[in-house]
């Protein structure tokens, strides 16, 4: 379980990064950030593109932040989502796939300026993931 301070700072990150969000089509600015088992966060926004498909997901986004800026294993150990909305939003599908890669066990918050919040773990996002342990059994 992650701290109250880590959760703050996740929102923090997350929030700031909501506010750099590249969404002139769907207007719905995603801002997430994980925490790694360094105690480091990273985060991410939505970038879209008028060849709709090629968008990029906040969540997504923010993991590779962290690849790119983490040297050696990365582990996530938690993820928020942060979206500008009256209810929260979880992770789509495909971001669910990604943060099982380095986040397994990874508590995942979904918070909006609502009173919903959504506090999770992936494995109920994703159940029976798909994961590097089927390649290296
Ligand atoms: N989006 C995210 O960034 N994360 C989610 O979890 C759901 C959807 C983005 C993709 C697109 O830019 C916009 O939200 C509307 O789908």
């Amino acid at each position: 379980m992650i701290h109250d301070r880590e959760r703050s700072a996740l929102l923090v990150a997350a929030r700031e990064a909501a506010g750099r969000a590249y969404c002139p089509y769907s207007k719905f600015p995603v801002g997430a950030a994980v925490l790694t088992d360094r105690g480091e966060i990273f985060a991410g926004c939505n970038v879209e593109n008028a060849s709709y498909g090629l968008t990029i997901c906040a969540e997504r986004s923010a993991v590779f932040q962290a690849i790119a800026r983490t040297k050696g294993p990365l582990r996530i150990r938690a993820a928020l989502v942060y979206t500008p909305t009256q209810t929260p939003t979880a992770p789509c599908g495909a971001c669910r796939q990604v943060l099982n890669e380095f986040g397994p066990d990874a508590e995942v918050f979904s918070v909006c300026d609502g009173p919903g919040t959504i506090a999770t773990i992936l494995k109920d996002l994703l159940p029976q993931a798909f994961g590097p342990h089927n390649l290296n059994p």
